[in-house]
């Protein structure tokens, strides 16, 4: 469910079967952890000041994982936010660990989920996460089809014991969201999406139907930063950043699209959310359409 309201943060949007509504600007904090999000940042104040500031302006979704830092991204969100105000909803995430080499490597046996919980429990200090998401390894540049039910019937098991309240899915396929639907109900799907990358688009307007909010990863390009002469072009004719423009254009895609954009900054942290105040028209988001098919044509 949602409704697009002037001067909040995007509208607010109702996690499906659940009595959390969000905001439908949030804000994502990987960027939080040092560099290659591994260690501490260079900025710990910074940090704790980005998230602050984000609650402070209205945020009430925040995502975050215990693999980020690995559990300091976490630890941070703690000491800036706990006691957490009621509204705050704190999505994380389970599927993966962070051995000293600083790579990425699945964690997605009963024990390694279980385990996971409760670190994200302890480094988050929390009795029960609201939401946690199924972060399925998948191949280099997105989703791999296989089946996710072991690791999400293990999730709905935590479920039952009271210590995750709803289940998500990230990185995903159409087929394993089904798969996981017929196991327990699902309240979000994060995959990787933005102007430039939208292979996923049959499947937001899929959630929309079904009233699942879509929260696109890398929205600004996560590594990558969105660069697009056509965004740059918008930006400019509209007295906005690429990056607000980048945001605008997700808020408007579709309805049940929550933004989470990451950033260690509070300049950006600012021009981010003001992506909510961006209104677009039919001719700018046709220009900005454009821009996936040149991305996305062979070079
Ligand atoms: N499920 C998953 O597998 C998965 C994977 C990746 C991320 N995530 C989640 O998604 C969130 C968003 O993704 P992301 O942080 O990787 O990528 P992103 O939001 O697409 O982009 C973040 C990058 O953009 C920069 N940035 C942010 N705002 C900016 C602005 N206004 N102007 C210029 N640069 C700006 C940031 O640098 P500064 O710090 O300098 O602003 C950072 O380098 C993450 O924080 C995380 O919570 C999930």
């Amino acid at each position: 469910m949602s409704e697009m309201t002037e001067g909040t943060l995007g509208g607010r949007f109702t996690f499906p079967g659940t009595s959390l509504t969000v905001q439908r600007i949030g804000y994502g904090a990987m960027q939080l952890a040092g560099p290659g999000v591994w260690g501490p940042p260079k900025d710990p104040d910074g940090a704790i000041a980005v998230l602050r500031e984000a609650v402070a302006a209205g945020v009430n979704h925040i995502d975050t994982s215990d693999f980020y830092g690995p559990h300091i991204t976490n630890q941070i969100i703690r000491q800036a936010l706990h006691p957490y105000p009621t509204e705050l909803v704190i999505v994380t995430k389970l599927g993966a660990r962070r051995p000293p080499d600083k790579s990425w490597q699945p964690a997605i046996s009963p024990q390694d989920l279980t385990e996971g919980v409760h670190d994200n429990l302890r480094n988050l200090g929390l009795d029960a996460l609201d939401i946690v998401n199924y972060r399925a390894m998948g191949a280099i540049h997105g989703p791999a089809e296989g089946s996710i039910a072991e690791q999400v019937t293990v999730l709905a098991d935590l479920q039952r014991k009271g210590l995750i309240r709803h289940i998500g899915l990230s990185n995903v396929t159409a087929a394993q969201l089904a798969e996981a639907q017929s196991i327990t109900d699902i309240v979000c799907v994060q995959n990787s999406y933005n102007l430039a990358q939208r292979h996923d688009d049959a499947l937001i307007d899929d959630l929309a139907r079904q009233g699942i909010p879509y929260v696109p990863f890398f929205p600004l390009g996560g590594f990558t930063p969105l660069q697009s002469s056509t965004l740059s072009d918008v930006a400019g004719r509209l007295g906005a950043t690429p990056m607000q423009v980048a945001l605008a254009w997700l808020l408007h895609r579709s309805p049940n699209i929550l933004l989470i954009p990451g950033t260690s900054s509070v300049a950006h942290l600012r021009e981010n959310l003001a992506a909510g105040q961006l209104t677009l028209s039919p001719q700018v988001l046709e220009d900005l359409d454009g821009i996936a098919a040149t991305a996305e044509a062979p070079h």
